[in-house]
């Protein structure tokens, strides 16, 4: 059945990977990109298909009730893809006023608001609110503990995490209240095109390709579970189309790597693919900076529920998808090169300079 299909932060990385994916996978269906464009957003993300008939772009915020409201009316939404929210740990810890707004109010907002709107519409059951949400709100595991499951206790330690953990708590509230048809995934740090320049995959490769130091935080042994984003995209596919409301599905690529050395093998592929590096080997700009405040130690998910009930597989291995990714920005420093604006060093000052 044709979906109409909102996608709030489809301007951001892993909603305009979702975006592209979803208009490439299932022309027959309606995207309407709602987006305020925060310094995360980014209308050049979704430039193949600006001229696309089924293609919309509204520039908005999810905590303004009248015009999601409006939207929802107007377009006959049938799905809504959540994924805008300020995303960066980092930031949290600077400011995390916003991180309260839109990631718990705008949530509020739009299951109230989707909550009405299929009341109106007589509650069709093929509706769906897919919230998607982080493997953080489960908090650090010990290095020998099993990986995260979708039982296991909340226990976020960032304020982000926090944020994410009370969006989940209300998603989850709105089916068991009103039978509202939502699904929640949690999912494990992702990579790939399109990635905002602060989180550390690019960050490391644009400081490669800029002969910049490659800052690592404390003793570089905190363990992360790397998903490739298109990976990502096919597991939303899956749970879109066969997950069952009310549940929740954990995503991850089963690729669990100390930073140091993610680091480490991202600067020995920058020099077997770039070969007019500033500074080769780059694994010399390797430097060891301030921990980060409560910095989680290891995250690790679990997805075998997603894989035996909805027969869904990552295809990438942290190899492939890496050398996809960093020759992606290799390729598009028209795309990286404007985001280091005189904010962002601003930014990257106060958290490595200061
Ligand atoms: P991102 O920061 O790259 O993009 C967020 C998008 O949301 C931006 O386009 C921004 O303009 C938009 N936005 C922010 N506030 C808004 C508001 N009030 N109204 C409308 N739009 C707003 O984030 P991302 O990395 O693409 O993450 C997407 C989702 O996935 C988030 O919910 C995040 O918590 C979750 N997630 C991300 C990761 C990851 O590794 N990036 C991992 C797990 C979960
Ligand atoms: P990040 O990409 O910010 O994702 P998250 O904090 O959501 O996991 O960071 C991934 C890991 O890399 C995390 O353990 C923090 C670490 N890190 C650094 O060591 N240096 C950096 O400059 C950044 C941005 C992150």
């Amino acid at each position: 059945m044709k979906k109409n299909i909102l996608v709030t932060g489809g301007a951001g990385f892993i909603g305009s990977n979702f975006v592209n994916y979803w208009a490439e996978n299932h022309p027959q269906d309606n995207i309407i990109v709602l987006d305020a464009l925060t310094y995360a957003g980014n209308l050049d993300n979704l430039a193949y298909l600006q001229d696309k008939p089924n293609f919309s772009f509204i520039h908005g915020d999810i905590c303004h009730r009248t015009l999601v409201d409006n939207i929802l009316e107007k377009e006959n939404i049938t799905t809504i893809a959540h994924f805008a929210a300020e995303s960066h740990v980092d930031r949290s810890i600077l400011n995390p006023n916003a991180f309260i707004q839109t990631n718990v109010i705008g949530t509020f907002t739009l299951l109230e608001s989707f909550r009405h709107h299929w009341q109106v519409q007589n509650q069709p059951p093929e509706y769906r609110f897919l919230h998607v949400s982080t493997d953080e709100v489960y908090g650090s595991l010990e290095m020998e503990a099993p990986a995260f499951t979708e039982t296991t206790p909340y226990a976020p330690n960032s304020p982000y995490s926090a944020s994410k953990a009370g969006s989940d708590h209300l998603a989850r509230a709105y089916y068991h209240t009103y039978n509202l048809p939502t699904i929640i995934t949690n999912c494990s740090n992702n990579y790939g095109a399109y990635h905002f320049p602060e989180k550390l995959i690019p960050l490391m490769c644009i400081n490669i390709l800029l002969g910049k130091p490659l800052p690592i935080y404390g003793d570089g042994q905190n363990i992360r579970d790397w998903l490739y984003v298109k990976d990502h995209c096919t597991a939303l596919d899956a749970v879109l189309h066969k997950g069952k409301t009310g549940e929740t599905y954990n995503v991850g690529g089963n690729n669990e790597v100390k930073n140091l050395d993610l680091v480490k093998l991202i600067c020995q592929i920058m020099d077997e693919i770039e070969p007019n590096l500033p500074i080769k080997p780059s694994s010399q700009l390797i430097t060891f900076v301030k921990d980060r405040a409560g910095h989680d130690r290891r995250y690790a998910i679990n997805s075998s529920k997603l894989q035996k009930e909805l027969n869904w597989q990552p295809s990438a291995t942290l190899e492939t998808g890496l050398r996809e990714t960093l020759q992606w920005y290799v390729n598009n420093r028209q795309w990286w090169q404007p985001l280091l604006s005189e904010n962002y060093q601003n930014y990257y000052q106060q958290v490595y300079e200061e």
